[in-house]
């Protein structure tokens, strides 16, 4: 694995992705763990899209990759609120798996004149209403709520893929374990499915990705209601990049 070799004297921490977004595929955070414990080093998984994703998937009995603190190895999580958490930007949530861990992400200036100075985070001083919103946010939601968003986008996603895999020219990059992926073509330009996608009034990322080529889709649970429109109007737009 190229991640072995990667690792040297100096290595402190992996980093894994649940899931990267490019195309929403989560690590495999089991081995990642394993090797993270060969060496005795720490694993953060970036949960910036999946943390208030994949629990909810679970929890509604679908199936779901391993990416959590069950998982042996994983000494740190992080997620964004700001993303499929519905709050405003910027509002973010780092996990430590034991407290002795948590003491590490501290600071503290003792001899400063006016006291201690001691802080959590690099920012230093930084507005609180994000975190205000994100708790209401969640107060409003509930678990319930935050299922039902996350149940919608599930629909949404797995619609798309089916439909996306009936048009021979399209096709979904990789296996999205969360509602952020990419849609390739097999032939003719994706560019051009790209335009005739915002002429017909949809935003995709607005760069197309490399490697393969490809647009970028991030799904929101309104999107649930317009799949069919959505799949009718990819469908068009691939024929018109082939014309
Ligand atoms: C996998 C992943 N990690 C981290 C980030 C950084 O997120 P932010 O800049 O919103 O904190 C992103 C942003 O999209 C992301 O996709």
């Amino acid at each position: 694995m190229a991640l072995r070799s990667a690792i040297n004297d100096n290595t402190v921490m992996i980093a894994a992705s649940a899931p990267c977004l490019p195309f929403g595929v989560v690590d495999p955070i089991r081995e990642v763990g394993k090797i993270a414990q060969e060496h005795g080093i720490n694993l953060h998984v970036d949960g910036s899209l999946g943390g208030v994703q994949l629990p909810y998937y679970r929890m509604l009995g679908h199936d779901v990759p391993e990416f959590d603190f069950s998982v042996p190895g994983v000494t740190s999580m992080s997620t964004e609120l700001h993303k499929f958490g519905f709050a405003p930007p910027g509002v973010s949530v780092i996990l430590h798996r034991t407290e002795e861990q948590f003491k590490f992400q501290q600071w503290e200036l003792k001899e400063w004149k006016m006291g201690t100075y001691r802080n959590r985070n690099l920012l230093g001083t930084h507005a609180g209403a994000p975190t205000a919103a994100a708790w209401a946010i969640m107060r409003f939601l509930g678990t319930e709520g935050f299922m039902r968003a996350a149940g919608r986008q599930w629909n949404a996603m797995h619609r798309i893929f089916d439909g996306v895999a009936a048009m021979q020219d399209l096709y979904i990059v990789g296996k999205p374990d969360v509602c952020t992926f990419a849609i390739g073509a097999r032939k003719g330009d994706i560019t051009v499915v790209m335009d005739a996608l915002r002429a017909k009034g949809w935003f995709p990322s607005p760069r197309i990705q490399t490697d393969p080529s490809a647009i970028h889709i991030t799904l929101s649970p309104m999107h649930e209601d317009h799949v069919d429109e959505f799949l009718a109007d990819l469908q068009v737009a691939s024929k018109a990049s082939l014309a």
